[in-house]
């Protein structure tokens, strides 16, 4: 069995830590390095099963540090997977511009360690939100990409500067694009994990507008094994979409948390101004990396079930974590609404 080094930025996030989790537990020929910058959503708790393994190590740095990089991929690496990213829709649109330093600067830098250590595959995950709002039908990978948040717009020039490095200089890329992610882990400003946490502690949640806005979702730990299939059975230069054909409205996404929360709409629910260019629906065709192989295990009713569950019996995670910057950055966004 050869030995293999994975380099995992953003490894102590949300899908970068289920990605590590998983490959550290069902892959024993391979090492990884976590390169992480440990900004704000980051994590050690969220590795603490796999960190004394022999075969983790972490670096601390910022993708967009060519030292940084150089110093996780060492004597040499086998494969760099780009977690590493600013993600929240809101914070892009109250300050984009750390998103052009982490989702652009910051692959740019990574695409040139690939092409000095002649690294075999680079693949960053990305998302459907370059796609932008799709009105009808799937978005397959050759959809235009039409990204309209300062978020969606960093990740897709992230993609844009892969795949022309694909093209003029022949790396070794690969790009996945996945839909809405939920499950254990997640930070809790985005949808899921907000609407859990401020249920459980009796808080009410702010629904963006009318609640109508359709998102595809796939579970983190699906997520995290078609990135794995993709990095080693994709084509280089090719995009691959990850989703579950999932689609489910925030309404009924919230509906389904009162009720495993045992908590009453009208006590909870409050609608609060929408977002600025909110994207009414994703929906992707996932049917390319299906036929490569992918396929998603964990059905969505018993997938969102064992994620309430997951919150309400890990209290000791995410409570640290509502307090400080995150009450701060929640008094930003959502006091005046
Ligand atoms: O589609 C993939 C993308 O999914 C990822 O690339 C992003 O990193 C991730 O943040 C997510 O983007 P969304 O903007 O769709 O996720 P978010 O959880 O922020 O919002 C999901 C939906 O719920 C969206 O229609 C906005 C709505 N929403 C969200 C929050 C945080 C609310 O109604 N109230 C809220 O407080």
């Amino acid at each position: 069995m050869s030995v293999r080094h994975w380099v995992v930025t953003g490894g102590l996030g949300f899908i970068g830590s289920a990605f590590v989790r998983q490959v550290l537990c069902e892959r024993p020929e391979i090492h990884v390095t976590v390169l992480d910058a440990m900004t704000y959503a980051a994590n050690p708790a969220n590795v603490a099963d796999v960190a004394r393994d022999p075969r983790y190590r972490f670096v601390k740095g910022d993708i967009a540090d060519p030292a940084a990089v150089d110093r996780a991929i060492g004597e040499g690496c086998d494969a760099i997977v780009n977690f590493a990213a600013e993600t929240h829709v809101d914070r892009s649109i109250l300050d984009p511009e750390a998103f052009i330093r982490t989702d652009v600067v910051g692959t740019h830098v990574l695409l040139e360690a690939v092409r000095r250590h002649a690294v075999a595959r680079f693949l960053q995950v990305s998302t459907d939100e370059v796609y932008g709002h799709v009105e009808e039908g799937l978005s397959t990978e050759d959809a235009p990409v039409r990204p309209r948040s300062p978020y969606a717009a960093s990740k897709a020039g992230g993609d844009l500067q892969v795949l022309a490095y694909h093209a003029t200089y022949g790396t070794p890329v690969l790009i996945t694009r996945g839909s809405n992610t939920y499950g254990p882990f997640q930070y809790p400003e985005k949808l899921i994990p907000l609407f859990v946490t401020n249920l459980l502690e009796g808080a009410t949640v702010p629904v963006y507008g009318d609640g109508l806005q359709i998102r595809d979702w796939v579970h983190v730990d699906d997520h995290a094994r078609g990135i794995a299939h993709v990095l080693e059975c994709g084509t280089p230069g090719h995009v691959y979409n990850l989703g579950c054909a999932n689609p489910r409205t925030n309404l009924e996404i919230t509906q389904r948390l009162l009720e495993l929360t045992g908590r009453d709409w009208k006590a909870s629910v409050r609608h609060v101004t929408d977002r600025l260019g909110h994207d009414r629906r994703y929906a992707l065709d996932a049917s390319k990396a299906q036929a490569l192989g992918w396929a998603p295990r964990v059905p969505f009713e018993t997938g969102l079930e064992e994620t309430v569950s997951w919150y309400r019996e890990r209290e000791a995670w995410w409570r640290p974590i509502k307090s400080g910057e995150y009450k701060a950055y929640y008094e930003r966004q959502y006091a005046h609404r």
